[in-house]
């Protein structure tokens, strides 16, 4: 018997994406040689680093460390090189026949409005609102002050028709799913990023006895370690969010089983972030290739069919 042709492709809040599998805001996307490099890749979008209004060098070195084979430590401090500029890359962009999905970090709700209305008239096809950066000292989480977000949102929402998404830290406390997931349907939120690095963690070298990156040595883990929270949100909020919401699941997508434990939990898509780093841009075809295996495997046809179809013992 032939083997079937399986796709991968998907959409997010209506906007397609010919495979299950992109980059995530952070590594390798801050300048336009990265993100040509994504757009030649088989990432099925180029998502662009979190932008701030001004142009920013982030947290002094060294600010990136790995953790075990597949995490890492980072306290990046969001370098980027101003929103301006990820406004003009994304005409540019558009040569290479992918989504195009923009990333803005605001430090004020002023900011946060003028950097949305300026990628609502950009050729992005998507805006990720991130809530959740942990790597700025004096700066508390707007997706952890529930107040803040509601006022976020009502600043943010209807300045134009391009779908607006949140990009999430992680919650733990099943209030914290309910309360996020009210406001992410009473404002519309058209897609949800779950889950950022989980912030202020701390690592030590038990041989020089030093931190292993600046900022005290707290900073953001991601890769394999925060799976199990990660899929715990994207559950939680699939559950919650009934369907009516696009999810981007991203923490630990190494390989295809990876991808599919969180189609299993109900993400439309996933990102890769720690992975993309430690390794190069090859990592979105074999993660995809392992994914179509995991389909076949369990005798699916499509993403649509096997979302969400999580069993419980
Ligand atoms: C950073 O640049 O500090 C990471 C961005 C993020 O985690 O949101």
């Amino acid at each position: 018997m032939g083997k079937k042709n399986i796709s991968t492709a998907t959409s997010i809040a209506g906007v397609e994406l010919d495979s299950y599998v992109c980059n995530a805001s952070g590594p390798k996307c801050t300048t336009y040689e990265e993100l040509t490099e994504l757009g030649r890749s088989d990432s099925s979008a180029i998502v662009m680093k979190s932008a701030t209004i001004l142009p920013r060098e982030g947290n002094p070195e060294p600010r990136l460390a790995r953790v075990g084979k597949h995490g890492l430590v980072q306290s990046m401090g969001l370098p980027n090189l101003g929103y301006e500029k990820y406004v003009g890359f994304s005409k540019k962009l558009t040569k290479f026949g992918k989504r195009i999905i923009g990333s803005i970090a605001g430090f004020s709700f002023e900011e946060y409005v003028v950097m949305v209305k300026a990628f609502q008239k950009s050729d992005v096809d998507l805006i990720e609102i991130n809530v959740s950066c942990p790597n700025i000292e004096g700066k508390s989480l707007i997706g952890r002050d529930f107040g803040q977000l509601r006022d976020l949102l009502t600043l943010t929402s209807g300045l134009g028709t391009k779908p607006i998404g949140l990009k999430l830290p992680q919650y733990d406390d099943p209030a914290h799913w309910f309360t996020v997931a009210e406001l992410v349907l009473e404002y519309g939120v058209s897609f949800i990023t779950c889950i950022n690095s989980i912030g202020n963690t701390l690592v030590i070298d038990p041989w020089t006895r030093k931190t292993v990156t600046s900022k005290n040595g707290l900073a953001g883990l991601s890769g394999e370690t925060i799976m199990p929270i990660a899929l715990a949100n994207v559950r939680a909020f699939y559950e919650l969010l009934g369907g009516k919401v696009s999810i981007f699941g991203v923490g630990g997508v190494i390989d295809g089983v990876s991808a599919f434990q969180f189609l299993l939990a109900g993400a439309d898509a996933v990102q890769v972030g720690t992975a993309f780093e430690l390794n190069d841009a090859s990592c979105f075809t074999y993660i995809n290739k392992g994914l179509i295996h995991m389909l076949e495997y369990h005798g699916f046809s499509s993403v649509e069919e096997a979302k969400g179809q999580l069993l419980y013992i």
